[in-house]
């Protein structure tokens, strides 16, 4: 197998403010799965695609934001060969049992410099995407319901110290620089995206004052004419979009930003390009051109883009 240590995102936990109101928006109009409910109150989520029981996990609070980010590794003896490359980097790490969420095993979780809690696991129940897997059907009833994604795809966070952040990614996690955002004075980095496989991003970070933001979290369309349905659907339901239908010039992936009724902002993303870690030459964005690397049609820097996460 080609593909080894971190696979892929794994699950997102998202607060809420109401939750009631946020099963109707993630399951009726982003159109996510509804898979579980645990005795802490959390609702869990997958998209039609994905085989394993969850993937975005919400709870309600009194403030909107992310609780933490995990990643799926390949197996037990990976989880524990990077609980023990983290720490021996000099990262507190916690053990947070199996079963803590419903049909996941031992995860591994740390802090990164920039306030966000990461975790990393190896074990989650696969449920299937529906279909089976002999002779199985392109898609289902489920794809329908809603926006219906294929997956959570990436998140972008914003936070401090996101150079410390790069190298926890690159140098423990083995994970390479595709893009970056250059700090108006060209000597550091201002958002880096980031791929531990030949997606165009995994995840992504940004400069930010504030510890722990949730930028959004990214769930993906098959196609632009899907990303199109889902502006539709948003309109449909009076869904606080923020910027697109567009294309980023960022991973020229093509995206719908909007908030949910929280206000903590998803996307609805499609495309991008296939890279792989042989990629030593990241693609680099000045400042002063970041507004075609937001939405290359527009060429503008949209002020929320900036300002607004949760
Ligand atoms: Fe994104």
């Amino acid at each position: 197998m080609a593909m080894t240590g971190v696979l892929r995102p794994g699950h997102a936990q998202v607060r809420v403010l109401n939750l009631e109101e946020s099963v109707r928006f993630y399951r009726d109009v982003l159109g996510l799965v509804e898979t579980g409910r645990d005795a802490q109150g959390r609702v869990y989520f997958k998209c039609w695609d994905e085989r394993d029981h969850s993937s975005y996990v919400i709870r309600e609070a009194d403030s909107a934001g992310l609780d933490f980010f995990a990643f799926k590794v390949l197996d037990k003896a990976t989880l524990e060969k990077l609980d023990a490359d983290l720490q021996a980097y000099g990262l507190k790490t916690e053990r947070i049992p199996a079963g803590e969420m419903l049909a996941t095993g031992e995860r591994v979780r740390f802090e990164l410099p920039s306030g966000h809690l990461m975790e990393l696991y190896a074990e989650k129940t696969a449920v299937g995407n529906g279909l089976g897997v002999v002779n199985p059907a392109p898609w289902g009833r489920e794809r329908e319901h809603g926006i219906g994604p294929v997956r959570l795809d990436h998140a972008l966070l914003y936070g401090p110290n996101v150079a410390e952040v790069q190298k926890i990614f690159t140098e423990v996690l083995g994970f390479y620089l595709v893009e970056r955002v250059l700090t108006p004075d060209g000597e550091n980095n201002a958002a880096i995206w980031l791929s531990c496989s030949h997606k165009v991003h995994d995840i992504a970070f940004a400069e930010y004052p504030e510890k722990g933001k949730l930028h959004h979290c990214s769930f993906l369309m098959e196609t632009w004419e899907q990303v199109l349905r889902a502006g539709d659907i948003m309109s449909m339901n009076k869904v606080a979009v923020d910027i697109g239908p567009t294309r980023h010039g960022v991973t020229r992936g093509c995206t719908i930003y909007a908030w949910d009724p929280s206000g903590n902002r998803f996307e609805t993303f499609m495309g991008g390009y296939q890279p792989y870690p042989d990629n030593t030459e990241p693609l680099t964005w000045t400042f002063d051109n970041f507004g075609q690397g937001l939405d290359y049609p527009q060429r503008k820097l949209h002020e929320t883009f900036l300002t607004v996460v949760t």
